[in-house]
């Protein structure tokens, strides 16, 4: 499944963020790509370590968590801390599929990556190419979205950035360890959760049958959520 949110960025945090990015010193990507990837990337990336990349991921995070069409969609457990990038001048990033486990920052633990997500931060008028294509069961998708709209899709697929040959393509990604590890069973309780609040606004939330509905909703995540 792959979900669009829209908005999660306003105009005035937009902004603030392409502020705080041209001012900040941007390394080559390539010091952070696994082995395989590390011929195929060719962009430039923030220190995560570096204050402004620090500072905007956790502003990111609290938007995330009042974002409740992500909430729905990543049933996230735990989400890696925002990184951001920026493409200009052909860069790409051609083909791979992103690691399975990331090492916390000074933590022993692993994330599992469920979901991959991009947050577009450059208005696409601004730039030429840039497309993340993602391959999935009915071809391949291409995504280009709106500044402040982010694209979530399974981190198990293969996917890449096309060269981007005029202006420069500003973004954030992270990824996500949701509570529902099963991509299957996480797009079932998103489908129902959706036809659930979308059944609330037409019947109202005191409907016999819609409590039925939401109590299906609430079992089906008790079975299936490890935390
Ligand atoms: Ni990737």
């Amino acid at each position: 499944m792959l979900t669009i949110v829209e908005g999660v960025l306003d105009s005035d945090e937009l902004q603030h963020f392409r502020q705080q990015l041209q001012a900040a010193s941007w390394q080559e990507g390539v010091i952070s790509a696994g082995s395989l990837a590390r011929t195929q990337k060719h962009n430039q990336q923030l220190d995560d370590r570096s204050g402004v990349a620090v500072s905007l991921g956790n502003q990111l995070l609290r938007r995330l968590g009042a974002t409740p069409l992500f909430v729905s969609a990543a049933l996230p457990n735990r989400i890696f801390p925002p990184r951001f990038n920026r493409y200009a001048q052909g860069g790409t990033y051609g083909a791979h599929v992103d690691g399975a486990l990331l090492q916390l920052a000074g933590s022993p633990t692993m994330l599992r990556t469920d979901l991959s997500a991009t947050l577009f931060l450059s208005d696409p008028d601004d730039y030429d190419g840039g497309e993340l294509e993602i391959e999935g069961a009915f071809g391949v998708q291409s995504v280009k979205l709106p500044a402040g709209d982010m694209v979530l899709y399974p981190a198990s697929s293969l996917h890449r950035v096309t060269p981007v040959t005029r202006g420069e393509r500003l973004a954030a990604f992270f990824w996500v360890e949701s509570m529902v590890r099963d991509e299957g069973e996480r797009t079932l309780l998103f489908d129902l959760d959706q036809t659930i609040q979308a059944l609330t606004v037409t019947v109202g939330a005191a409907d016999a049958n819609l409590m039925k509905l939401s109590a299906v909703y609430h079992n089906l995540l008790r079975r299936w959520a490890i935390t």
